[in-house]
């Protein structure tokens, strides 16, 4: 479903030298694949790439045979919208939107709005967020509250491939727990799962553990 192949990336405040180079990484439907590595490493900054968000220096990038990496703003925007569900390290809500237009919002002019509400109330619920947190805005959620209103909107679009930036760096161990069997799950259900973390329970979860270090992507052997 998705092949990354040898792409590389200039460091952001010196293009001679690079972030990553000549990385390489395939995820099928079914797969769920975690990428642990140092702080700064460029964790973030890769799957903003395998999203379309960052530009590649060299390389391709390969989402159900189309080229991510060549696509135009708007047909990059679409893929997005469409097939990815992006669960971001920093949550991205929109601070004047309510709990359920941020959930809604990706689907908004694709769907009847009562099928999207329904939707979202069943993936808010899923997510341990209840209706008295409906109508709050993010800046009145706790960060463990925005992180699963973030997931529910990542879902919202039954995405293809699902990319998770920490996923559960704000979670105690209850909601931590459920997001791996929401991800397992999801997983199940014929999703592909990319997840960056630094929490080695949640890394091991994975059926393939890959490590970004020194400028390269390598694949670790798991020590059960
Ligand atoms: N938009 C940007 N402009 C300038 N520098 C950036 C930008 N985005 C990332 N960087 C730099 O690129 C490097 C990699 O950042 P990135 O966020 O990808 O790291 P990371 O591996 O995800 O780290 P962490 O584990 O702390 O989340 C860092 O040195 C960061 O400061
Ligand atoms: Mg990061």
């Amino acid at each position: 479903m998705l092949v990354v192949d040898h792409i590389t990336k200039s460091s952001f405040n010196d293009t001679d030298s690079f972030l990553f180079e000549n990385v390489s990484l395939s995820v099928q439907a079914t797969e769920w694949i975690s990428i642990i590595g140092p702080s700064g490493t460029g964790k973030t900054t890769l799957l903003n790439c395998i999203a379309g968000i960052n530009q590649i220096d060299g390389g391709t990038i390969e989402l159900d045979g189309f080229p991510v990496h060549n696509l135009t703003e708007s047909q990059k925007s679409d893929i997005r919208r469409l097939q990815i569900g992006f669960i971001f390290q920093d949550f991205k809500l929109l601070p004047y939107y309510s709990v359920l237009e941020n959930v809604v919002l990706p689907l908004s002019k694709d769907k009847k709005s009562d099928q999207i509400r329904k939707k979202a109330v069943h993936l808010l619920n899923q997510v341990g967020i209840n209706k008295s947190y409906y109508n709050r805005l993010p800046s009145g959620l706790s960060g463990g509250e925005k992180q699963r209103v973030a997931i529910a909107r990542a879902l919202i679009n039954d995405p293809k491939l699902i990319i998770c930036d920490e996923p559960t760096g704000n979670l105690d161990n209850d909601n931590k727990k459920q997001v791996l069997q929401i991800l397992t799950e999801l997983k199940q259900k014929g999703h592909a799962i990319i997840v960056v973390t630094h929490d080695d329970e949640v890394a091991y979860e994975g059926d393939r553990l890959y490590e970004l270090k020194n400028n390269s992507l390598s694949e670790v052997v798991k020590v059960l």
